[in-house]
């Protein structure tokens, strides 16, 4: 059996250029309670560029195997582990029962095998892709959590959902269109917009033309303090930065604004007025659970759920997509394959 494989290797914080692409990187060893799977499928996401970065409070062991998200099959079954078979088709819970996080403290998804424990497992029925099981965990499962688990999105709700294009983005849209959301997708170009329109979204704005608030002010109508007619009922913002005084002036009277992120910024202007004024709700979301990754297979499964793949690249093409995530051109999820033709 060979002992090494194919990966790409962190081996010192820094920009993406950081990231190898190596041939002989060592194949992990399998322990009493876990599993070896053989990954079919991984997909990126912005934390992987923090990652890389590095971020304050976080120690990642060097060198890592980025990738977060992994889905394949069963190669190699640990002692004492049970109803688990050889082959058996399969999705991880990217968190560890230490809430250790794939492809951050612990090797992750972007190699030809990777490590888990047995209780990371969750099955996957035929009818969902590795593809589209690779996309699920990280940014539809916290999508999920923020909209379906806390209930944050009903049948008629006017969302907004900023960041739209990217995994949390376009999860966040399908979802809240699930609910019967009317749903306008904030975009920087043009070209976006009319991917998430196709997607499903009602309409569209960019954010580049025009600000979130101006344009909420001339099509959904100026929030007002003695009605809850105009603004949006929820705004999804996972951007932070400058985006988040606009999205305080965009909301309704008693409207929710949903946070599970800040790609443009964690310490942004702040304007505490609006959210006394319109007695906003300010609700953040973190992470998701077993129960949100089962319930988008049974969505995939069952009602025709797909989630929105930008592209399935092979592992020595991943810090090249990994640069198009970082300029913001890709749409949905981009999906790695680490058996794929090129690696
Ligand atoms: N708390 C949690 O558990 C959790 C889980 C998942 C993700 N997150 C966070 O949620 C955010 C989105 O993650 P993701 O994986 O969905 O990212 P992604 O796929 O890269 O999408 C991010 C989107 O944000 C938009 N954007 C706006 N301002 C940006 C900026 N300054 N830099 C880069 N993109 C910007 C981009 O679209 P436009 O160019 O169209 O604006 C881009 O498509 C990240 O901050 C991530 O860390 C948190």
């Amino acid at each position: 059996m060979p002992t090494t494989m194919r990966a790409v290797v962190l081996r010192e914080h820094g920009t993406i250029d950081r990231l190898t692409y190596e041939e002989n990187y060592p194949k992990p060893q399998v322990e009493p309670g876990t599993v070896i799977v053989k990954v079919e499928a991984s997909s990126l996401n912005y934390h992987d560029i923090f990652t890389v970065r590095g971020m304050p409070g976080i120690t990642i062991p060097m060198p890592v195997v980025p990738g977060l998200d992994i889905a394949g099959t069963v190669h190699e079954v640990g002692e004492g582990v049970t109803g688990i078979e050889v082959g058996d088709r399969v999705v991880v819970n990217p968190l560890d029962s230490g809430f250790n996080l794939m492809g951050e403290v612990r090797d992750g998804g972007l190699a030809q095998y990777a490590l888990v424990e047995a209780s990371q497992l969750i099955p996957l029925p035929d009818s969902v892709s590795f593809a589209e099981a690779a996309a699920l965990p990280v940014a539809y499962g916290t999508a999920h959590r923020m909209i379906v688990g806390k209930k944050a999105v009903t049948e008629g709700d006017k969302v907004l959902v900023l960041g739209a294009s990217g995994g949390v983005g376009t999860a966040s849209v399908l979802l809240a269109k699930q609910l019967g959301a009317t749903v306008v997708a904030a975009v920087g170009s043009h070209e976006k917009g009319r991917a998430l329109l196709s997607y499903g979204a009602d309409d569209y704005v960019n954010y580049r033309e025009v600000a979130i608030d101006r344009w909420t002010r001339e099509n959904v109508g100026k929030p007002s303090r003695n009605s809850t007619e105009t603004g949006f009922d929820v705004i999804v913002n996972n951007t932070g930065g400058d985006t988040w005084r606009p999205t305080l002036k965009s909301t309704k009277l008693g409207g929710t604004i949903l946070v599970c992120g800040a790609t443009a910024g964690f310490d942004p202007i702040e304007d505490l007025r609006y959210i006394w004024s319109f007695e906003l709700k300010v609700q953040g979301s973190n992470g998701f659970g077993r129960e949100d990754i089962e319930a988008l297979i049974t969505l995939i499964d069952e009602h025709g759920f797909r989630p929105v793949i930008d592209s399935v690249v092979s592992l020595d093409e991943a810090a090249d997509a990994l640069w198009r995530l970082e300029r913001r051109e890709v749409t949905g999820k981009v999906i790695i394959a680490p058996w794929g033709d090129k690696s």
